[in-house]
């Protein structure tokens, strides 16, 4: 079970953030069974992986998609990698929202993948319909992330089903359990049918978009999620504590 908290663009301060690596860190050390990943801002980096430890692995919120030095505020692969980071987020809706293709997300897993940083690949649709040609989108999305690969390759990557609508303070609503199942196994298949069975069931599948410490549990126990890529409450320790314990409580039972 994998407990991904990402910062986005906060704190401010240099200072609160290693408070809040701290206080995060002190949460990870509490529950064993979960492995913990804080996704920070890369200002923040440097000061925060100075903090000797290892129960909590850092990583960064996007890379750019190509090697090229001309990339003015742009973070590259084998940055991330030489100052430590061992996951990295791709394709975040927020990313795409800002003119992030397929392609480019997909380039980015291929640096990733080059440097040995895990990459955390983020697809879901914008929108709900009837007909489910959102179903399509997300599929594209997940096709584009991992075809041509290898199936060690596929089975290194994280894949989080973040549902658009559901993400950050303007989501209509969490997806209940059973979209995120029926997502879950949908994206299972699309890996099933371009690698084989086996592969799709090492791949990792995380839900995110409104994860709190109400709803936590029900993801995994209804929802089949194998772990979770937590906004808003990663801010929050006293919540983010609360999450982790009703995650660590549904994993026991
Ligand atoms: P949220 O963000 O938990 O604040 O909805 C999730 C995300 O953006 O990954």
């Amino acid at each position: 079970m994998i407990l991904i908290g990402n910062w986005k663009m906060a704190p401010e301060k240099e200072r609160d953030a290693v408070t809040l690596f701290k206080k995060t860190l002190a949460i990870a050390r509490t529950y064993k069974k979960i492995h913990f990943v804080s996704v920070v801002p890369s200002l923040h980096f440097p000061s925060l992986v100075k903090q000797k430890q290892t129960t909590l692995s850092l990583g960064l919120q996007s890379v750019a998609s190509s090697d090229a030095i001309a990339q003015t505020g742009r973070i590259g692969a084998g940055m991330a990698k030489s100052y430590g980071a061992r996951y990295a987020i791709a394709g975040h809706s927020e990313r795409r929202a800002q003119g992030e293709t397929d392609d480019d997300v997909r380039d980015q897993v291929t640096l990733l993948l080059q440097k040995k940083i895990i990459p955390i690949v983020c697809v879901g649709e914008k929108e709900r319909d009837a007909h489910g040609w959102y179903l399509s989108m997300v599929k594209e999305q997940v096709e584009k992330a991992i075809k041509d690969r290898t199936a060690a390759q596929v089975k290194q990557m994280i894949i989080a089903y973040e549902p658009v609508w559901a993400i950050g303070s303007a989501a209509v609503r969490e997806a209940t359990a059973l979209e995120c199942r029926e997502m879950i196994i949908f994206i299972r298949r699309i890996i099933a049918d371009m690698y084989t069975e086996k592969d799709a069931q090492k791949v990792v599948i995380i839900y995110g978009g409104s994860v709190d410490e109400n709803n936590v549990d029900t993801f995994v126990t209804e929802g089949g999620a194998q772990g979770f890529l937590v906004g808003r409450v990663s801010l929050d320790p006293r919540r983010f504590g609360v999450l982790a314990k009703r995650l660590a409580t549904s994993i026991k039972a």
